[in-house]
């Protein structure tokens, strides 16, 4: 071929990156690789083979993690961790900089391994994996020097075990051990099968990076060294990965007390509207679901383009597609590699080949003949109901369909079980400001797409998981708040005879929507005082009674589109009117109680309240420095359907230290009161009544504590479930609460001090932090 005619095609020649270093390091550990586990490599055993995808040749030999094994590494991190966490912030920040410093020195190393391992384009594991993982280390460094000044309150959670993808192998590796070791804990780390050896060269780094012996561990092998991790004596599990592995790992940790954070698949919408700049809205779809072969937890893998432009973008879209280079990863010149196994290859032709609906328009480009390629590919004309629009291929398939309007592109991208990211194109900065907010999403990028950065939260809501990485947030998912708890004592409810002497023998009501319900049950049970002095009746709340509460504060959804202050001021009309009836409160505690706590008690409910409504339009998001031209949003959105068993040792102040704060935040609640003292709660509802609290943002239930809890943890329209009930169900609600994968916040058989609790930790549970991504310029 001339020059000349070079210049005409515009071909590329092929420009291969040497695998020559990456080879050479294989070959220095005789292709063969141990665990590493107390700040050495054991001796390789018997597992399995890592293979480069692209050519089916073998790459190396791992081991496959035994029982003790795991236990060991655990025992060394567990060992580990006390000299670790008293280096201190500075001392910490030291190694993570060292280490972040032989990340860059050896980028190339790491970048070509990774792309050998994995398949994915060199360029992507050159100018975005590698570099990100450095970011990761350079940031969090900087957040172990901090530590001490900026979290005073924090303490490490201890030994964290953490379980990572195949699809970002190095950058997954970062993005869990580089927040856990700023905040003082230490790691036992488990890469995935086909994906292992970054990790094993990330070891290395470690001990040149002078890591203490014990701090990182890394052990190898497949789903079931994971299950090993998850139930050994860790305090912490942080996962990504698949949806159903997420779920399993939340039932086989449900009431173990051990912190979770899990961060699962997407069906992310790309949504391009009619004034979209076209032709960056399709470039932007080649980062969107070609990127790493489409193998990406938040790829838009969902195309929602207005109608009147619909022909048009795709035909562009289309032509695009067919100028997609897929071939050698390590050629720099190409924009997909392989797909990481062939079992992954076999499960992404398995789901297309599936579906009949829609056109299917497959790349009209020249396909390798031999490796795991997959050809990037497009279905449009699907509906919202299709399989392939609902279900994650992980693969370079894009689906797509059609709205007409604003609403109607919010209604089909939110018509999904995952909540993870989404994509907005449209030059009109009002319209996607308006749009972001509305969007189901844990992440939003404007006019850009996948942009990641350390100090970007980033993690999904619904099916998706919780839980933060990167930022502010993301430490919080690594340390616990220092102080120290006692253990919960059950509370029973005290028993006697006879009816109250009040002559209109009253039944307290339930209160849902914002009205007095009686107990779809029928029944209802007499409340005695301590000394067995019958006081009144309340009815017992069962399965449908949640079902009717969750359903009002589901129609109550408005309330988290009101503005901060409005909600301020009726969480201080509640104060005032509680205040105005603070001796009946007090007087009803103290006979149900036989306390003299009674007024203490309504005084810090008061100041609960007045607490929340203060924070109601302070607890605000932040913008993040994120090293592009533009910003960064991280807006604290309300987490939506709070279902809580309220404290039962403090009738009052545990239901309003509760509601206070979620309501301030915009969430909407379904309260059931303290199970052996219930009247305070029952009376609370007429100062509701009268504070303009509109229906339905609480609802309060009475009953049984262990009859309201599975329904609430299982119901689909719950988002969060709380409890601090004295009877300890953390267990059962964790684990019926891995339906739908709502967040959980449980005592876990640790009593709170209800005097001393602090606003903030509630604040903090209530909310949920989105991340809108808005860059500058043309
Ligand atoms: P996976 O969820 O099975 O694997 C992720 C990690 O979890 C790996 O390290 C694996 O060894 C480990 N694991 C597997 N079973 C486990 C268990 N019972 N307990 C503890 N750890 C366990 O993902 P897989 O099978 O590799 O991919 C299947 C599908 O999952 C993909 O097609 C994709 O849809 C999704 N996926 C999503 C990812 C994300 O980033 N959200 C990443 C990888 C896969």
């Amino acid at each position: 071929m001339t020059v000349k005619e070079i210049f005409e095609t515009m071909e590329y020649g092929p420009a291969p990156e040497s695998a020559a270093e990456a080879r050479a390091w294989l070959a220095g550990h005789d292709s063969r690789f141990g665990h590493f586990i107390d700040g050495s490599f054991t001796s390789p055993a018997s597992g399995f083979d890592s293979r480069n995808p692209a050519t089916g040749a073998h790459l190396a030999g791992l081991t496959q993690a035994t029982q003790a094994d795991v236990e060991a590494a655990v025992a060394a991190a567990r060992k580990a961790q006390g000299k670790w966490a008293g280096l201190g912030g500075p001392g910490r920040a030291r190694v993570l900089y060292a280490i972040a410093r032989l990340l860059q020195k050896h980028a190339r190393l790491f970048a070509v391994l990774e792309t050998l391992d994995n398949g994915k384009p060199i360029r992507e594991s050159r100018d975005i994996d590698i570099p990100l993982a450095q970011r990761h280390f350079y940031y969090h460094a900087g957040m172990a020097q901090l530590m001490e000044e900026a979290l005073p309150d924090a303490d490490p959670l201890g030994v964290c075990g953490q379980i990572i993808p195949w699809n970002f192998p190095l950058l997954m590796l970062a993005w869990k051990i580089a927040p856990a070791l700023a905040m003082g804990n230490t790691v036992v780390l488990k890469p995935a099968e086909y994906t292992s050896l970054t990790a094993l060269l990330f070891a290395e780094i470690c001990q040149q990076a002078g890591v203490p012996s014990g701090v990182v561990n890394i052990v190898t092998g497949d789903g079931a060294v994971g299950e090993m991790l998850v139930a050994a004596d860790v305090d912490k599990i942080a996962f990504t990965g698949s949806t159903t592995v997420g779920r399993r790992i939340r039932e086989a940790t449900a009431g173990s007390g051990k912190a979770l954070t899990l961060e699962l698949g997407g069906k992310s919408p790309y949504i391009v509207f009619d004034d979209a700049d076209l032709d960056s809205a399709v470039e932007g779809l080649v980062d969107a679901i070609w990127f790493n072969q489409g193998q990406v937890c938040c790829a838009g893998s969902r195309l929602l383009v207005q109608e009147s432009i619909a022909e048009a973008f795709h035909t562009r879209l289309t032509a695009r597609m067919d100028t997609l280079r897929v071939g050698d990863p390590l050629d720099k010149c190409i924009d997909i590699g392989a797909v990481v196994d062939p079992v992954q290859h076999a499960a992404i032709t398995r789901m297309v080949d599936a579906n009949s609906a829609g056109t299917r328009h497959v790349a009209a480009i020249e396909m390798p003949a031999e490796g795991c390629f997959y050809p990037p590919t497009l279905i449009t004309g699907l509906t919202p109901s299709d399989a392939l629009m609902q279900e994650e291929i992980f693969g370079p398939v894009l689906v797509a369909t059609t709205f007409r309007t604003p609403d109607e592109a919010v209604a089909i991208a939110n018509n999904t079980r995952y909540g993870l990211a989404a994509t907005v194109w449209t030059e009109n900065v009002n319209l996607a400001l308006d749009i972001a907010p509305k969007l189901t999403a844990g992440v939003v990028w404007v006019n850009a797409t996948n942009l990641f950065d350390a100090a970007a939260p980033f993690g999904g809501v619904r099916e998706s998981g919780f839980g933060r990485e990167g930022g502010w947030e993301g430490l919080r998912a690594y340390t616990r708040p220092k102080r120290k708890t006692r253990a919960l004592v059950r509370l029973d409810p005290p028993t006697g005879q006879g009816a109250p002497s009040d002559p209109v023998n009253r039944t307290a009501k339930m209160y849902v929507g914002g009205k007095q319900a009686r107990p779809d049950s029928g029944y209802s049970q007499p409340i005695f005082g301590k000394s067995g002095t019958p006081l009144g009746h309340v009815g017992l709340g069962s399965r449908k009674d949640v079902r009717n509460a969750v359903e009002a504060a589901q129609a109550a959804a408005g309330w988290a589109g009101t503005t901060a202050h409005l909600r301020a001021q009726i969480l201080y009309y509640i104060a005032e009117n509680l205040s105005a009836r603070a001796d009946e409160f007090a007087h009803r505690i103290n006979a149900m109680t036989s306390g003299r706590q009674g007024a203490k008690e309504v005084d810090a409910s008061i100041q609960r309240l007045f607490s929340a409504a203060a924070w109601a339009d302070k607890f605000d998001g932040q913008t993040q420095s994120v090293p592009i031209r533009g910003v960064a949003l991280a807006m604290k959105e309300p987490v939506g359907v709070i279902a809580a068993l309220c404290a039962d040792e403090a009738p009052l102040l545990g239901l309003v230290s509760v509601m206070a704060p979620a309501i301030a935040m915009g969430n909407r609640v379904v309260l059931a009161a303290s199970e052996p003292y219930p009247l305070a709660a029952t009376d609370f509802y007429q100062v509701l009544d009268t504070s303009d609290v509109p229906g339905g943002v609480v609802n309060i239930l009475t009953g049984r504590h262990a009859d309201l809890a599975p329904t609430m943890a299982g119901h689909l329209n719950v988002d969060a479930v709380w409890s601090f009930s004295s009877s300890d169900l953390s267990a059962e609600i964790e684990r019926a609460s891995a339906g739908n994968l709502k967040r959980t916040w449980v005592n876990n058989g640790r009593a709170t001090d209800w005097f001393s609790a602090q606003t903030g930790r509630f604040l903090a549970q209530s909310t949920e932090v989105k991340t809108v991504w808005v860059p500058y310029g043309e």
